[in-house]
């Protein structure tokens, strides 16, 4: 009887852990979808003339440490001025995101490995260490300019 009952109580546990995975997952999909859709579009493509593509373009940068670094600080602090993405100029400003670290990076893993085929993580950490040396928008615009110099893309 105790046995059957501590059994039931064990799967119980790992249908909630399931759930709580699924969860997670969907979370940041709806994040995305709540937070940056209108700028960066459902297919991550951007729109000219007001965001740029977040879809492909990714990869390397988040594959570096400093891209990361370069990543979780757009997030955090915004960016603005001129750049350059997949050959076409923008101009635009990309507000930071009133997310929490978590919120952060359950949208981070949703745009890396929807739109740019990433399995890499951006821990939670990543963005509380970016808060901890904000910059200012134009200044996180010159560290994306660094980075691609450094890994490559435009
Ligand atoms: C109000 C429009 C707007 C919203 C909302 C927005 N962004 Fe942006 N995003 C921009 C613009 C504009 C830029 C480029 C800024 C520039 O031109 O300097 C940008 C740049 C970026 C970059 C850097 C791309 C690169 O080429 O290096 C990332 C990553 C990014 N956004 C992710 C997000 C995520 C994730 C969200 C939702 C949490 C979001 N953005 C919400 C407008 C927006």
């Amino acid at each position: 009887m105790h046995g059957r009952r501590l059994i039931a109580a064990g799967s119980f546990a790992l249908l909630t852990l399931a759930a709580s995975g699924s969860l997670r997952a969907a979370d940041g999909a709806a994040l995305y979808a709540a937070n940056c859709v209108a700028c960066h579009q459902p297919d991550g493509n951007g729109s000219e003339g007001l965001a740029p593509p977040l879809a492909g373009v990714l990869g390397k940068r988040a594959q570096s440490a400093n891209g990361r670094e370069y990543l979780a600080q757009v997030l955090v602090s915004g960016m603005v001025g001129n750049i350059t993405s997949r050959g076409v100029k923008y101009n635009g400003n990309m507000p930071a995101a009133t997310l929490s670290d978590e919120e952060l990076s359950a949208v981070m893993g949703y745009v890396l490995t929807t739109f740019n085929n990433l399995s890499q993580p951006m821990p939670a950490e990543l963005f509380s260490a970016a808060r901890g040396k904000a910059l200012t928008p134009s200044a996180v615009r010159q560290q994306r300019e660094r980075v691609l110099a450094e890994v490559g893309g435009e």
